[in-house]
C-alpha cells in the first residue's frame, strides 16, 4: 500500500487561506483504530463552511474536511472490524476536528463506524450521507410523536436541498402527501419526480409576516431552514402536530411566541444527527437501505470527483445545490 495519497487540504494562517488537492502521508492521519480506503464521500452544508476561511467549523489547520465517508477497511485494531469490511462513518468529529472523507484514506475510531447494511452500495450510502440520516431521523421523530399518513399533508422546507430532497422522497415512499417548499422556481418538476404531491414557493410559507397563529395547513413539517420561516411554519401546523427542525439555512433566530405550543399543543422536535446514538443510527441506516430505490437515489445525486471539490463546495453555501453531491474518491 502506498504511504502517500491524495486529499483535499484546507490551510489557514493569520494572513492566508488555501484549499486544494495535496499529497498526504499515512503518518499524518490522526491516530484511530480503523484505517479505511475511502470510496465515496459527499457534500453537506457543513463541508461548504469548512471550505471557507470564516466558516467556524474547522477547529485547527491544516485540515482534511468531509463529514461523510464510506469505504473498505484496510486494517483494524478494533475487533469489531476486519480487513475488507465495507463501512460508513458520518459526523461525530469527522470533518470538524478529525480528518474527514475528502481523502483516499481515513483513520476513524471504531465507535463512529456503521457496517454497510445489506442492499446498499457504498455510493448509495453516500448519496444518503448525513443529509439522508437527518431526514430519516426527522421522519422517525415525527412518527414517534404520532404522525401517520392519514393525519394530513406534511411540509418539507428547503425541499431541493440535501436534507429536503431526502425528506420529500422518503416521506412520499412511506405514503405521505408531501408539500415541498422551495425558492427555486425551476425545480418544481424535480420535486414532483421525487414524489411531492404539491410544490409551493418559499414565499407561501413565509412572506415576511408572522402571525402567532395562522390557518392550520400541515400535520407536520421537516424543517432544515429554521429562522423566521420556522416561526411561520409553527403557526400553520395542525393542532397537536409536530415540526422536526434540523437546520438554519434561513437563519438562527426564530421569532416565535408561546401560542402555537400552549394553544395548539405543537411539538418542536430538535434533530441532531451528529451525536445520534449508535443503536438508533444503525437502525436508521438499515431502514434507509430498504427505503429509496436506486433510480430515486440517482435522481437526487450528482457525482463529482475529489479534484472537482474546490469549485463545487461554494455552490452549497449559495443555497444553489439541488439534491446531493456524491464525491468519488
Ligand atoms: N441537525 C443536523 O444534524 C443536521 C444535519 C444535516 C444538515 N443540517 C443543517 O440543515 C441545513 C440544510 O442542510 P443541507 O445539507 O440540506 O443543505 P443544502 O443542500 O444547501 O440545502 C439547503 C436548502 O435550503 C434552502 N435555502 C437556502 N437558503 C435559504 C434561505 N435564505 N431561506 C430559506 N431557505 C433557504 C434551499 O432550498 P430551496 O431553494 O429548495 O428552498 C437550499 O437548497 C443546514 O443548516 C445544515 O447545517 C443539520
Amino acid at each position: 500500500m502506498s504511504e502517500r495519497f491524495h486529499a483535499l487540504l484546507v490551510d489557514k494562517t493569520e494572513s492566508d487561506f488555501s484549499i486544494g488537492i495535496r499529497e498526504v502521508a499515512l503518518s499524518e492521519l490522526p491516530k484511530a483504530d480503523v484505517l479505511i480506503k475511502v470510496a465515496y464521500s459527499s457534500i453537506n452544508y457543513k463541508d461548504g463552511l469548512a471550505s471557507i476561511p470564516d466558516g467556524k467549523i474547522v477547529r485547527s489547520y491544516p485540515f482534511i474536511p468531509g463529514i461523510d465517508l464510506a469505504g473498505v477497511v484496510v486494517s483494524s485494531e478494533d475487533p469489531r472490524f476486519v480487513e475488507g469490511d465495507q463501512v460508513i462513518a458520518t459526523s461525530y468529529e469527522i470533518g470538524v476536528s478529525h480528518f474527514g472523507g475528502y481523502s483516499e484514506f481515513a483513520r476513524i475510531p471504531g465507535d463512529w463506524i456503521v457496517p454497510l447494511p445489506e442492499n446498499l452500495s457504498l455510493k448509495e450510502a453516500m448519496i444518503y450521507g448525513t443529509a439522508g440520516l437527518t431526514a430519516a431521523l426527522s421522519i422517525q421523530r415525527l412518527e414517534e410523536n404520532g404522525l401517520t399518513p392519514g393525519k394530513g399533508k406534511v411540509l418539507v422546507t428547503g425541499a431541493t436541498g440535501g436534507v429536503g430532497s431526502m425528506a420529500v422522497a422518503m416521506l412520499a415512499k412511506r405514503g405521505y402527501e408531501v408539500t415541498a417548499s422551495t425558492g427555486k422556481e425551476s425545480e418544481h418538476e424535480y420535486l414532483h419526480t421525487l414524489g411531492a404531491a404539491e410544490v409551493i414557493s418559499r414565499n407561501e410559507v413565509y412572506n415576511g409576516k408572522i402571525k402567532a397563529l395562522d390557518k392550520q395547513l400541515w400535520a407536520a413539517a421537516v424543517d432544515p431552514v429554521g429562522g423566521e420561516s420556522l416561526a411561520a411554519v409553527l403557526s400553520k401546523i395542525h393542532y397537536n402536530g409536530s415540526v422536526a427542525v434540523s437546520g438554519l439555512t434561513g437563519g438562527g433566530n426564530v421569532p416565535t411566541t408561546v401560542f402555537p405550543f400552549i394553544l395548539r399543543g405543537i411539538n418542536l422536535l430538535g434533530i441532531d444527527s451528529v451525536y445520534c446514538p449508535m443503536d438508533i443510527r444503525k437502525a436508521l441506516w438499515k431502514r434507509m437501505a430498504a427505503d429509496l430505490k436506486p433510480d430515486v437515489l440517482n435522481r437526487i445525486a450528482k457525482e463529482v470527483s475529489l479534484e472537482e471539490l474546490p469549485q463545487t463546495l461554494p455552490i452549497i453555501l449559495k443555497g444553489q445545490a439541488r439534491g446531493r453531491f456524491v464525491v468519488k474518491i
